[in-house]
Order: C-alpha cells, then sequence, then structure tokens
C-alpha cells in the first residue's frame, strides 16, 4: 500500500539478517577489512549494523534505543579508512546486495545510499 515503508517494501526483518549476514561473510574473509575489527567474534558488529540499516531504512528503532544517535562517522574514526578500505567495503555490500536480489528500482534507492555513506566515512588520504 501508499504508506508501506521502504524496510517492509524490502521484506523486513529477514531481508537485512539476510544482508548484513551475507556482507559480514565477506567481511570474514578479507584480510583488510578483518583486521580492522577489533573483536575476535563479528556477530556483535553484524547486530549492530543490521540494527542500524533497519532503522535507517523505517524499521524498529532498536539502534538508538541501544547505541543512541548514530553519529555513524564520529564512530568509525578510530579506524583508518580509505579509498581501499571503502572499496573493499562496497565490494561486499554489493555481493550481499546480490543475493538478495531486490526489485530494480529497490536496489537502485539502497545502492545509492550504500555508495553515499561509504563515501562519507573516508577519514584517511589514500595511502602513497
Ligand atoms: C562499525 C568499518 C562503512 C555502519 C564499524 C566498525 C568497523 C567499521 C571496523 C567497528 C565494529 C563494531 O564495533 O561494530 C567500516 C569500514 C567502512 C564502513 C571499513 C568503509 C567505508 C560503514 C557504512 C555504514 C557503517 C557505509 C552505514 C551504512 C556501521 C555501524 C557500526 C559500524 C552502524 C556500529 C556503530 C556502533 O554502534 O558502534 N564499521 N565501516 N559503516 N559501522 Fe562501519
Amino acid at each position: 500500500d501508499d504508506h508501506m515503508s521502504f524496510y517492509e517494501a524490502v521484506g523486513g526483518e529477514a531481508t537485512f539478517v539476510r544482508l548484513v549476514h551475507r556482507f559480514y561473510e565477506g567481511v570474514a574473509g578479507d584480510p583488510v577489512l578483518r583486521a580492522m575489527y577489533p573483536e575476535e567474534d563479528l556477530g556483535p558488529a553484524e547486530e549492530r549494523l543490521r540494527l542500524f540499516l533497519m532503522q535507517y531504512w523505517g524499521g524498529p528503532r532498536t539502534y538508538s534505543e541501544q547505541r543512541g544517535h548514530p553519529r555513524l562517522r564520529m564512530r568509525h574514526f578510530p579506524f583508518t579508512i580509505g579509498a581501499r578500505e571503502r572499496d573493499r567495503w562496497l565490494h561486499h555490500m554489493r555481493d550481499a546486495m546480490d543475493d538478495i536480489a531486490l526489485p530494480a528500482p529497490l536496489d537502485r534507492q539502497m545502492w545509492e545510499y550504500m555508495v553515499m555513506a561509504a563515501h562519507s566515512m573516508v577519514n584517511a588520504p589514500e595511502a602513497s
């Protein structure tokens, strides 16, 4: 119907569970990204990204109940994110989005956001 959120239109929680799980499988197998995660267990990081994306797209507000205001750029300052890290991140997100295979207009809208957000998280000049 007209009032369906983007969150509902893409299939709700089950879609975000699948998307972010697949994304973190990619991270787990990527030496560049894997080394950036301070914790041995990627499960809690997977949950934070899943809850954030669910909230961003109009789902439950659990992320902010648990973590407060997202302030994502600030939360990424402890990590050195250059073009290489950004592009690895986007590579695994594209792979995960191919897995959930959204209808083209929804895919385009989500992907545009992912590209914009990943570019905004860069906080280090490219290594020479
Ligand atoms: C946290 C890496 C982009 C959303 C993290 C963490 C790392 C990381 C190492 C810490 C793990 C944790 O404690 O959760 C990166 C890299 C990126 C990137 C290398 C490349 C550009 C993004 C983007 C988004 C995002 C584009 C959103 C669309 C999050 C969220 C958290 C997080 C929600 C958890 C924040 C919290 O509540 O503490 N990221 N990230 N990240 N990232 Fe990213």
